[in-house]
């Protein structure tokens, strides 16, 4: 299995989401032969997906010829792509950043996200997503948020844009999974927190 660890917190080993993730490949490790391509997304080496690229997409649009450097912008966005369409499962962990994503994981889905890569289109039946028979792990951390908070203490619109994006791209719903490290710093049991969720990391890595 070749699986692509995406991780986007910036906080290396203090990261609790990466943390989780290597307790969840260490498991995984123990069950199967696994090759992890690790893409640390806030390394600086994710391209931009601004003024050049977004011009090449445009130029292809409109049937037009793109610039050499929209082109060469353009050929580092396919080489991201083809680093995500070559796994076959996707590990991704992420932290709760102001009730959404972090930006540098919208970053990657806008360079991936292309039509006919990532996903067709259909005048009469709309989306079909190309990246079939993939699974994923979701790992999200939260410091102060989870499920049963009361709404004063925010909100989690990462967990259904992830879940709905892969499924865009052409995930099933039942292929991924994802697992809510929360709360990481507004608890008095930290220590219970951790050991639930490495437990539930290890149960869907004996499935997965
Ligand atoms: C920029 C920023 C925004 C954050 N926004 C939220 C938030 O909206 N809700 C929340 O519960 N925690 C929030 N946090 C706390 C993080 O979710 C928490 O520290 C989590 O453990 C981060 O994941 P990581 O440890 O893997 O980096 C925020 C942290 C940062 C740095």
């Amino acid at each position: 299995m070749k699986i692509l660890h995406i991780n986007s917190s910036s906080r290396g080993a203090e990261s609790r989401s990466l943390q989780l993730a290597d307790v969840f490949l260490r498991e995984l490790q123990k069950r199967k032969a696994v090759e992890v391509d690790r893409f640390d997304l806030f390394s600086g080496e994710l391209p931009e997906f601004g003024e050049l690229a977004v011009g090449a997409k445009m130029a292809m649009f409109a049937g037009v010829e793109a610039t050499f450097e929209q082109k060469a912008a353009w050929a580092g966005i396919k080489a991201v792509f083809d680093r995500f369409a070559s796994a076959d499962a996707y590990l991704i962990n992420v932290p709760l950043w102001n009730n959404g994503l972090p930006y540098v994981l919208k970053q990657f889905i806008d360079v991936v996200t292309q039509p006919g890569w990532a996903f067709g289109f259909d005048l009469e039946t709309g989306y079909s997503g190309l990246l079939k028979d993939r699974k994923a792990c979701i790992i999200h951390a939260s410091g102060v948020y989870h499920r049963s908070i009361p709404a004063n203490f925010g909100s989690d619109f990462s967990t259904p844009y992830l879940s709905d994006w892969l499924q865009f791209v052409g995930l099933e719903e039942a292929d991924i999974h994802q697992i809510h490290y929360a709360p990481t710093v507004v608890n008095a049991d930290l220590e219970g927190i951790r050991q639930r969720v490495e437990q539930q990391a290890a149960g869907i890595a004996s499935r997965f």
